[in-house]
């Protein structure tokens, strides 16, 4: 239903761009139109480009030096007044590039106006955008780091600790906990490459572009490249103004970020249960329960857990913005920053909730090692040492090994209580040299090959990823 009340009364159209316009748009307009609401927080790099820009029209002499430099003192000063809360934001002036250039109108007079000379918003937000990306990864690769210190840090502590190895989230092969830690390192460092593609590609310059044809202004955009701190100069301006493949590309990594995240947090919450109870939270990132007193959630893991579905939501919104819309620049491209935005902020929080939930965790390494003795853990130890010691073929012991574990399973017994005689029984070549390969510890230090579980490995690996991921 349309609101009768609103617009008719508006009689002044846009001072920046109403010059065809006989009225104001009507408040729905406006509040469909307006971004100023989330785009304000690209301020900074609003500004910056724009004092890029400017000392570029001065350099050509398309503006004055006195223009040049009122302009860029203006502007300063807005930047000022935004941070120190000074600044009124306004949705009739829709966006952060229009309420700066009319606050720099009222504190500077007349040579405000020749700042959007040879540019465009579409040249402007794209540029501010991808400055406001670069810096969002900087951040992130700091948040990604600390954790992947953390969980070497910590696997340090536990480099020969035991503890069961799954798959199938069953028991499988006993491995050690500073393993498994690094096993996230791995994780977070692919991300980290990711990030920095990402951030190589998006690298590029698309100011002076302008609307989306370029301009007849004789500008120098290698000028603002070098200013803003861009590797190279878009190459085509209708591209320039209308890609987000950065966006895109940002919140696909962001999303397989969060997706590690969220395993990891996930096992948080299931070895910090009494059925696990591999590990302790901290009071500090764990909650009560109003009616259970005896309970510790595990909510920031949750959370972290939780925070990747709208991580990914924001991935499969700009995708979805961006298949099929036209060359070149269309509103529907100012939905890219709300999402962006938000990806960031929780992944930003994700990251610090995990790093402090690994920083001050508690590992009951009783609990592991018990948990590790159960489910026949060592029975392809068992198999192994039939291929090596007694040359069968691995098909052969692989079955030997099952017909112990029946044997074990019957009599309700552990591998290494089963007497010599019944292992007879399943091949009579078997000795009582078989007993010490039974053992988890000795299974644990057997696993030496390069990448493997056993403690010596796992020393040499803790100080690779040093190496490749701290240094
Ligand atoms: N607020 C707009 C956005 O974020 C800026 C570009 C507007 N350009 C235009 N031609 N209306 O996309």
């Amino acid at each position: 239903m349309v609101n009768k009340n609103i617009s008719k009364d508006n009689k002044q159209s846009s001072a920046m761009w109403g010059g065809r316009f006989d009225s104001k748009p009507s408040k729905i307009m406006e509040n469909i139109n307006a971004s100023i609401s989330f785009d304000k927080r690209l301020y900074k790099e609003d500004i910056l480009t724009s004092i890029a820009h400017t000392k570029m029209l001065g350099k050509q002499k398309i503006l004055s030096k006195e223009e040049t430099s009122k302009i860029i003192n203006g502007l300063n000063q807005i930047q000022k007044e935004i941070e120190s809360n000074k600044f009124t934001f306004s949705s009739e002036l829709e966006d952060i590039h229009m309420n700066i250039e009319d606050r720099l109108k009222n504190i500077i007079g007349e040579p405000a106006g020749k700042l959007h000379t040879a540019r465009s918003r579409n040249d402007q937000v794209a540029t501010d955008l991808r400055l406001w990306t670069r810096n969002a990864i900087k951040t992130i690769d700091h948040c990604l780091k600390a954790l992947q210190k953390e969980l070497i840090d910590l696997a340090e502590k536990n480099y020969s600790t035991i503890m069961p190895g799954f798959t199938h989230l069953q028991i499988a092969q006993p491995v050690t906990f500073g393993h498994y830690l690094l096993a996230y390192v791995e994780m977070f460092g692919r991300d980290r490459s990711r990030y920095f593609d990402c951030s190589n590609r998006l690298n590029e310059n698309p100011l002076g572009s302008a609307a989306l044809a370029g301009t007849a202004f004789p500008i120098d955009r290698t000028f603002t490249t070098k200013e803003l701190n861009f590797s190279s100069t878009s190459s085509n301006s209708i591209d320039s103004v209308s890609d987000r493949d950065f966006v895109i590309e940002f919140l696909s990594v962001s999303s397989i970020t969060s997706i590690h995240l969220s395993r990891m947090a996930e096992e948080i919450v299931i070895w910090s249960t009494d059925q696990f109870n591999f590990i302790k939270l901290s009071d500090q990132y764990t909650t009560g329960s109003s009616i259970m007193p005896q309970k510790r959630n595990p909510d920031a893991a949750e959370l972290a857990r939780g925070k990747s579905g709208r991580i990914i939501g924001s991935l499969v919104a700009i995708m979805t913005v961006l298949k099929g819309l036209p060359l070149a620049y269309s509103k529907d491209l100012q939905e890219d920053k709300e999402g962006i935005f938000d990806a960031f902020d929780h992944l930003y929080l994700s990251l610090n909730a995990c790093i402090g939930m690994i920083s001050d965790l508690e590992v009951n390494r009783t609990a592991m090692l018990s948990s590790a003795c159960l489910g026949y853990s060592t029975a392809t130890d068992l198999a192994d040492w039939l291929v090596m010691e007694l040359n069968i073929p691995f098909r052969e012991a692989h079955s030997h090994s099952g017909k112990a574990v029946k044997y074990a399973e019957k009599n309700k017994c552990s591998l290494k209580d089963i007497p010599i005689e019944a292992f007879r029984e399943i091949d009579n070549r078997i000795n009582n040299k078989v007993y010490s390969f039974l053992s988890i510890e000795s299974s644990v230090n057997s696993k030496n090959s390069y990448g493997g579980t056993s403690p010596k490995e796992v020393k040499k690996q803790i100080k690779n990823a040093r190496k490749r991921f701290l240094s």
